[in-house]
């Protein structure tokens, strides 16, 4: 076992380097910083990822979700179907529009929207279906996308923690009504902080840039009631050249992802599945704990591992949505969400790691015995 005195080993590495920081100056000498030529740049470069959909830049990955719902005409009497195993933006959005949230459970081995669950959920008020491409790994679009048609729901994809995830071939992003990026920090790639909404329909592409602009497209002549969500160009310029080292990126996190599979042998640590045809960028590489888990994320912390629970709370157990739901005498069945959150930790699993890190991580895994 490691030392503890060992290097840590950070749960995520954000990159801000040279490329990234003279981006930022550049653009900051031209004066021109609030969506200009490089939010434009960068909403073409991204639209590379998603099929050549319409890309609109926003200011965070929770704005192109606002943005989205309010563009398709959701609002108060619609209700829309989510994971309550996701981060809370997902249902916030929905909330914020003025729409209901119904929670459906997840498949257990995706992490990811049951189809099953969504069908059972769908009521006369349904307007829409969120899946969350959780973790990177896609949602199961080949078995929602027919459910949704069948019904004439829209999809909003929540693609936050999935850019240039894929299944049979399809980028996220390109298979729903729309779909939702996130340029935190800690995401795959970022833009310091941004977002993107990504359409195939140039109506709602229209609408789309108008939300996030006041409802103008003409300096002073307001088409509609809007927001101010737009991306400065210094994000965007920060974006463009994460976007040059997605590819790279990826391919490590997956490498990364691929040695942690083959090397974990704890029989008390379950490793991610991967769907069939699903192309996975492990935005998180999540392991299942059978057994006590502060007690496993107590001993990685020790051994300098870093390890998160991406989330200990389901959505649906928050206070803004536990209160009203016990007010209205309302709960949910989500049996697989309350396993996961109950079981799931977050492994080291980003670029920077090295092939040491990786052997450190099987090591401390490994060591965990079989006493939790
Ligand atoms: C699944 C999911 N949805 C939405 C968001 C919101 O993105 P942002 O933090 O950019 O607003 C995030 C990011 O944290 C996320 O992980």
């Amino acid at each position: 076992m490691p030392s503890s005195d060992a290097r840590p080993i950070p749960a995520a590495s954000p990159v801000i380097g040279e490329e990234e920081i003279d981006a930022a100056v550049r653009v900051m000498r031209t004066g021109r910083v609030v969506q200009g030529p490089e939010v434009a740049a960068f909403e073409a470069g991204f639209a590379e990822l998603v099929g050549g959909a319409h890309c609109v830049a926003v200011n965070s990955g929770t704005s192109a979700l606002h943005l989205l719902l309010l563009a398709l005409g959701i609002g108060p009497g619609d209700e829309v179907i989510v994971p309550s195993f996701s981060f809370a933006a997902s249902a916030n959005a929905v909330r914020l529009v003025g729409a209901d949230v119904v929670f459906a459970d997840i498949e257990p081995d995706s992490f990811c929207l049951d189809p099953a669950a969504v069908e059972a959920a769908i009521t006369p008020r349904t307007a829409a279906i969120m899946p969350v491409h959780l973790y990177g790994h896609p949602a199961a679009m080949d078995r929602l996308m027919p459910l949704a048609e069948k019904h004439g729901l829209a999809v909003v994809e929540d693609a936050c923690q999935a850019h240039a995830a894929a299944l049979d071939g399809t980028p996220v992003g390109a298979f729903g009504s729309g779909g939702t990026f996130s340029f935190y920090p800690t995401k795959n790639m970022h833009a310091l902080e941004g977002g993107m909404v990504t359409t195939g329909d140039a109506e709602v592409a229209r609408t789309l840039r108008l939300l996030r602009n006041q409802g103008m497209e003409q300096r002073y002549a307001n088409e509609i009631v809007g927001a101010n969500m737009r991306m400065t160009d210094v994000s965007a310029a920060v974006g463009r050249v994460q976007l040059t080292k997605l590819d790279g990126w990826t391919e490590r996190r997956r490498a990364n992802a691929a040695y942690l599979d083959g090397h974990i042998t704890a029989p008390n640590v379950v490793t991610p599945t991967v769907a069939e045809g699903a192309r996975h960028v492990y935005h998180q590489y999540t392991v299942r704990i059978r057994g006590d888990r502060d007690a496993a994320m107590a001993r990685l912390s020790e051994a300098g591992i870093g390890n998160a629970v991406y989330y200990p709370t389901p959505i649906h157990r928050l206070k803004p949505y536990w209160e009203p739901d016990q007010k209205a005498g309302r709960g949910w069945e989500l049996p697989e969400t309350e396993r996961a959150a109950a079981e799931v930790v977050s492994l080291p699993v980003h670029p920077a790691l090295t092939a040491e890190d990786l052997e450190r991580i099987v090591t401390v895994v490994n060591g965990l015995g079989e006493s939790l």
